[in-house]
C-alpha cells in the first residue's frame, strides 16, 4: 500500500524526547535515573520543536494542517499533553513545558475586554497557560513501565551473561581501557556504557576544555557501543516480551489518543507524550519500523519527536497511520513500519499492538513480578485479603489462619457497625477496629 498525497490530517500523537540536560547517571541494573536538570539549550531545543509543530500542523497554508485545529488560540479541547515525571521527571516535564511555548506562543490575541471598557493582554505579552499532565511514576507505570520491574531487571542481567556480551567486551576491551582519562572515576566497562556515553556527550556540549581534549572519533565510538547496549536492553523478539517493556506500557495511551483522533464527535487533535529514550527503542522495534531501517535501532536525539499522524485517505475508508520521525535537529523523515512501505490502517497498528499492551498497573506488577512498588503494594494487600489460601506459604498459615480469621470477624464488626446494625455506643471504638484491620492486612502481604 503507498501513501495518499491527498490524504487529510485528522490529528496526530507526538512521542517527544526531553531536551538537552546536564548530570544524570542510571544504573545500569535497574535503569533508575537521578541527577540531572534541564538547560537553558534543552529549554530552546524544546521551544524550536514547538514552532516547528505549530507551523507543520496548525498552520492553515501546510499541506499537514489538521483538518480541525484551532490555527490561534490554544483550545484546550483539541489537545492532550502528558509528560513522564519519574525519575527524569524535572527535565521531562520542564520540557514538555518548553514544547508548549513553541506551539502556543504568547500573543496579544490573548485578551480581553472588561465591562469597563479596559482591555487586558495576559501577562508575559500575553503567555498562554497550557496544562501539561504530569505522569508521576508512583501511581501511573505508563510513561515509565522499565523502573522497578523486577522480571525486565533479570532480563538485563540475563543479556550481561550472554557470550553475545561476553564477546563483546572483549572486542571493546582495548577501547574502553583508553576511556578513563575523560570520564572523572565512571567505570569504563560495557555493562556501564550508557552512563559513559552521556558523559563523555554531556560534558562534549557543556565543557570547552572537555571538548578539546577528547580525541576526535571517542564520541561516536562511545555512541556505537551505547546504541547497541540500550538496542539490546529495550528490545524483544516477542512483541510481548519484557525487554518491550518500556513500550508496552505506553501503548494503551497512544492507542487511546489515535482512536479519539479517528472519532469525528471527539474534539482531541493533538497529543503529546513528553518520555525519555527508552519507549522510541521499544515501540520502534514493536512496530517494525526499526527492521525495515535500521538506522532506528539506537538512542535517538535531545527533543527528537515521533509523529504518528491520523488521516483520512481522499478515496475513503478507514483512517490510516503515517510514521514521521525527526532526529533531534534533522528534518522529519517518513519511516516504513509494520510491513508496510506507506501509510497502515489504522486498525493494523492497533490489532498488532494491543495484545501486548500492559493496560493497568495490576497488569504491570504480574508482568513485572512486583508487589511492593509503585502502587503494587496496595493491590497486593487486597488481592491477599480476598484470596489468603493462594499466597500464604504452609508454615506461616496456621498463625495467618488465625489472624485473617480475626482480620475478617473485625471486618465484618466494622460493616456491621458502620451499618448501624451494632452499636458499640463509642466512635473511637470504629476506629480500633479499622486499625486492626489494616496491620493484618500488611502483614500478610509481607509473608506472601
Ligand atoms: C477597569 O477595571 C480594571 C479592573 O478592575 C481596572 O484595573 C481599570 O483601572 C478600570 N479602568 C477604568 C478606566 O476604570
Ligand atoms: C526487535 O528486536 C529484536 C532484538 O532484541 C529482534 O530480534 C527482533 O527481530 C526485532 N523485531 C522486529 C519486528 O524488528
Ligand atoms: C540520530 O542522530 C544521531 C547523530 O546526531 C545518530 O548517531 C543516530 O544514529 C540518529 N538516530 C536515528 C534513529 O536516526
Amino acid at each position: 500500500m503507498s501513501s495518499d498525497s491527498n490524504s487529510t490530517v485528522l490529528g496526530v500523537v507526538l512521542l517527544v524526547r526531553h531536551g538537552d540536560r546536564q548530570g544524570f547517571y542510571q544504573d545500569p541494573n535497574t535503569y533508575a535515573a537521578s541527577a540531572t536538570s534541564i538547560t537553558p539549550l534543552g529549554n530552546a531545543q524544546e521551544v524550536q520543536l514547538g514552532g516547528l509543530l505549530r507551523e507543520l500542523y496548525f498552520d492553515g497554508s501546510s499541506p499537514s494542517h489538521i483538518q480541525n485545529m484551532n490555527t490561534g488560540l490554544f483550545n484546550d479541547s483539541q489537545v492532550l499533553i502528558r509528560a513522564d515525571a519519574g525519575d527524569e521527571g524535572g527535565v521531562i516535564y520542564d520540557s514538555a513545558i518548553s514544547l508548549t511555548q513553541g506551539l502556543w506562543p504568547n500573543t496579544t490575541a490573548w485578551n480581553t475586554t472588561l465591562a469597563n471598557g479596559t482591555n487586558v493582554v495576559g501577562p508575559l505579552g500575553g503567555y498562554q497557560y497550557v496544562p501539561v499532565e504530569s505522569v508521576e511514576s508512583t501511581n501511573d507505570v505508563s510513561l515509565e513501565g522499565f523502573t522497578s520491574c523486577n522480571t525486565f531487571n533479570t532480563a538485563i542481567s540475563a543479556f550481561y551473561n550472554t557470550t553475545e556480551f561476553q564477546q563483546k567486551v572483549n572486542e571493546t576491551k582495548a577501547f574502553l581501557n583508553e576511556l578513563p582519562p575523560y570520564l572523572d572515576g565512571r567505570p569504563a566497562t560495557l555493562v556501564n556504557m550508557y552512563n559513559v556515553f552521556d558523559y563523555m556527550n554531556v560534558n562534549n556540549i557543556h565543557n570547552a576544555n572537555f571538548s578539546k581534549t577528547l580525541p576526535p572519533t571517542f564520541l561516536a565510538q562511545a555512541r556505537d557501543l551505547a546504541n547497541w547496549h540500550e538496542y539490546n536492553t529495550f528490545t524483544s523478539e516477542q512483541l510481548n516480551g519484557i525487554s518491550n517493556i518500556a513500550g508496552r506500557t505506553v501503548v494503551p495511551s497512544m492507542i487511546t489518543g489515535l482512536t479519539r483522533i479517528a472519532n469525528a464527535s471527539d474534539p482531541l487533535s493533538f497529543m503529546v507524550e513528553e518520555i525519555s529514550y527508552k519507549p522510541f527503542l521499544s515501540l520502534f522495534n514493536m512496530t517494525g519500523a526499526t527492521a525495515a531501517n535500521s538506522s532506528l535501532a539506537g538512542l535517538v536525539d535531545y527533543a527528537s519527536a515521533w509523529a504518528l499522524e491520523v488521516r483520512q485517505p481522499s478515496s475513503g475508508g478507514e483512517p490510516v497511520l503515517r510514521f514521521n520521525f525527526k532526529n533531534g535537529s534533522d528534518i522529519f523523515r517518513t519511516y516504513a513500519f509494520l510491513g508496510s512501505t506507506g501509510d497502515v490502517p489504522l486498525s493494523t497498528f492497533i490489532n498488532t499492538l494491543a495484545p501486548s499492551a500492559v493496560n493497568t498497573t495490576t497488569e504491570w506488577c504480574g508482568v513485572c513480578g512486583n508487589n511492593q512498588d509503585r502502587g503494587c503494594g496496595a493491590l497486593a494487600q487486597a488481592s491477599a485479603a480476598a484470596k489468603p489460601h493462594q499466597r500464604i506459604s504452609p508454615v506461616g498459615a496456621g498463625f495467618l489462619g488465625a489472624g485473617l480469621t480475626l482480620a475478617v470477624a473485625l471486618m465484618a464488626f466494622g460493616v456491621l457497625a458502620f451499618l448501624g446494625v451494632l452499636t458499640f455506643g463509642r466512635p473511637q471504638r470504629r476506629r480500633a477496629v479499622k486499625n486492626s484491620k489494616t496491620e493484618k492486612g500488611s502483614g500478610d502481604a509481607d509473608s506472601a
